[in-house]
């Protein structure tokens, strides 16, 4: 087992807040944006992450609200000449590698991942480098430097069904940077796989006693948690999935009180499907302790509607850019992943 220093809060302290608007400010936003949405050409996509009012805006301007593999395959077929991508870094490079022809912009450029930012290319190489007989399998919340490195990038949806094929094939597995969600799927798949060390500084904080507790206080509640979360937490899981799983079983589950362990964000969509059903959030620091994310991503929180009108007036500094190198070595995994889910969906379809 890797052990490492995935993230440490005093070299990557947590970014500053988007001002606070008032109801005019916040509408006046709105509108600007909405017109230079249409002057720019381009399309918003955004994360179920991000404030509620900036995936309102996008659904209401014919952009996307989606899991990271969504919005991948949105914005590559989406029209528009620009994307701006409201989410975390690793998303708008995903978009830059799939549509090197389009302009993709993000409020910022300062949102980032705590599994990023603890999985550098240079550790991870030489790391692949000792397995030399391992498939390489990294999860879409990494560097454009990374995916580079990997023979296979996957999604939180699609990562289970991927290494599943792979070690039907016989693969052994690096699987990186999430430990708890490669021990989800190592878990689910009997797979042989070397895990990296990393977590999210979100999901990291769910915790299994005060959970337990909170179900006694709400005995007929359904508990959906990411796989992010540590094991614990998914063992008392009644569905485990990405944000878009979550939000379709928040929907078809029949209890009418959900907790739910993922970022808040996705409450504003699941709310949507889940008319009259109660959403509580888990709980994160336990009785006393201290809570330094408190089910919400510091990164995801960057995104402002200021931010977002300020890329569509100046992209200087807010646009994504990749090396040509690196696209063109990311895009191979990054295709298999999309072809693998194609495929997939025909499977079922097929079946259906
Ligand atoms: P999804 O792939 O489920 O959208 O998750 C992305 C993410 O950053 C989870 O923390
Ligand atoms: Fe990364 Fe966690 Fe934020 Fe998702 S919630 S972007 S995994 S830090």
């Amino acid at each position: 087992m890797l052990e490492l220093e995935f993230f440490n809060e005093s070299i990557y302290p947590f970014p500053p807040k988007p001002l606070k608007l008032d109801e005019q400010q916040r509408s006046e936003y709105k509108e600007r944006i909405k017109r230079l949405l249409i002057e720019k050409d381009a399309v918003l996509v955004a994360h179920y992450y991000t404030d509620p009012e900036i995936q309102a805006l996008a659904e209401e301007t014919g952009g996307c609200v989606a899991d990271s593999l969504e919005m991948a395959r949105f914005g590559n077929n989406h029209p528009a000449k620009t994307l701006l991508v409201a989410g975390v870094r690793f998303m708008g490079e995903t978009a830059k590698i799939l549509t090197p022809e389009k302009t993709v912009i993000m409020p910022t450029l300062e949102a980032t991942c705590s599994l990023d930012l603890g999985c550098p290319e240079k550790e991870f190489s030489e790391f692949c480098d000792q397995h030399p007989e391992h498939t390489v399998v990294v999860y879409a919340n990494t560097s454009a430097a990374v995916k580079a490195r990997a023979d296979w990038v996957v999604t939180s949806s699609i990562a289970v069904d991927v290494v599943e094929h792979l070690d039907a094939e016989g693969h052994k597995i690096i699987w990186a940077p999430d430990k708890h969600l490669g021990g989800y799927v190592a878990k689910q798949t009997g797979a042989e796989m070397l895990l990296w060390q990393g977590a999210c500084i979100v999901h990291d904080e769910f915790k299994a006693k005060a959970l337990r507790q909170l179900k006694i206080q709400y005995p007929n509640a359904a508990i959906l948690v990411h796989p992010e979360s540590p094991e614990s937490v998914v063992a008392m899981a009644d569905a485990v999935g990405s944000t878009s799983q979550l939000i379709a079983a928040a929907q078809h589950l029949p209890n009418k009180q959900l907790i739910v362990a993922t970022d808040k964000g996705i409450f504003y969509k699941m709310q949507q499907v889940c008319e009259g059903k109660e959403l509580i959030e888990a709980p994160t620091g336990g009785n006393g302790a201290t809570c330094r994310s408190c089910a919400h991503c510091p990164w995801m929180a960057m995104n402002g509607l200021q931010s977002i009108e300020e890329a569509l007036v100046d992209a200087n500094g807010k646009e994504v850019f990749v090396d040509e190198a690196l696209i063109e070595k990311a895009l191979i995994p990054l295709n298999r992943m999309l072809g693998f889910a194609q495929s997939n969906k025909l499977k079922v379809k097929g079946n259906a």
